[in-house]
């Protein structure tokens, strides 16, 4: 299948390619694909690790040394949605690049459990803390090839009626199914990429800038999405965003980030 080969040519370039970071989100889902038919995870296991908190101390982070994060300690418990509020450039992205394995930190420790996160296969890890990126990337092929192809490769099977589901749930009409997914616009490309994680049933969602390309009665939908997958799938999110008020409407907890240090934030 032409698409396949493609990916697997990119999937190499991007191996060997360090320091492209948009490469690099094309990976995550790349690195599911190349996951064996059997998942690494068992559903035994899912379930065990769903009750467990992530628990990050003391991440650093420096760029061309300069300090981005700065012993980041916090927690996230099983079933919340923790917001991380910050100005841009504050190293959102960056700490939850930091949680999926997409960049390793200069220090400190995370640990789902008694599962140091840092340790583990990093195939294991993405199957679990799935990363929803802030740019959306798609690849070759239908919005219905791309949300089939990770649970395809993971031997997970996805009927019709659950991809005109999760299409709607996302907030598009399911006539979207068979358009050509870079042809969507941006706002839509993110809700597709929020449908394709979602197929995946991670642990916990890590949401970059979910709403940021969409007008309000669009941000609406999907945060209602968002409470409603948390209350009725316990679903446990992370999410990031510079929108106050939004951290406000969604947050169970809320922390600041700002001057690479992480604070308590009251709403
Ligand atoms: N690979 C990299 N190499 C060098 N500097 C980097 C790299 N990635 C991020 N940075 C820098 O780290 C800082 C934090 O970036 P990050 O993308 O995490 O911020 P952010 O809070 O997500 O911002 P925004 O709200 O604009 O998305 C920025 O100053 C950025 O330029
Ligand atoms: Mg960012």
């Amino acid at each position: 299948m032409e698409i396949n080969y493609r990916l697997f040519r990119r999937n190499k370039n991007i191996f060997s390619y360090e320091g492209i970071i948009k490469q690099k989100e094309i990976s995550i889902i790349i690195d599911v694909i190349y996951m064996p038919k059997v998942s690494l995870v068992s559903k035994e296991e899912l379930s065990r690790l769903k009750n467990e908190r992530l628990v990050v101390r003391d991440i650093s982070k420096r760029f061309d040394n300069k300090v981005i994060l700065r012993k980041i300690t916090f927690s996230i418990n099983p079933g919340e949605i923790l917001i991380i509020v910050g100005p841009s450039g504050s190293g959102k992205s960056t700490l939850l690049k930091i949680l999926c394995r997409l960049i390793e930190p200069d220090s400190g420790q995370i640990k789902l459990g008694s599962i140091n996160i840092l340790e583990q296969d990093v195939l294991f890890v993405r199957r679990i803390l799935t990363y929803v990126a802030q740019i959306p990337v798609m690849f070759e092929g239908t919005v219905r090839d791309n949300l089939l192809l990770a649970p395809r490769y993971l031997g997970l099977h996805v009927s019709e009626d659950e991809l005109v589901k999760i299409i709607e749930e996302v907030g598009l009409n399911k006539s979207f199914l068979d358009m050509i997914a870079d042809n969507l616009s941006v706002g839509e490309k993110q809700r597709v990429a929020l449908a394709r994680a979602l197929l995946l049933d991670p642990l916990i969602l890590l949401l970059d800038e979910p709403t940021s390309h969409l007008d309000p009665e669009n941000t609406r939908i999907l945060e209602d999405l968002i409470i409603s997958l948390n209350k009725r799938r316990e679903k446990t999110f992370l999410i990031v965003t510079h929108d106050y008020n939004q951290a406000k409407r969604l947050g169970d907890r809320v922390l600041r980030l700002d001057n690479g240090e992480l604070k308590e934030f009251k709403v």
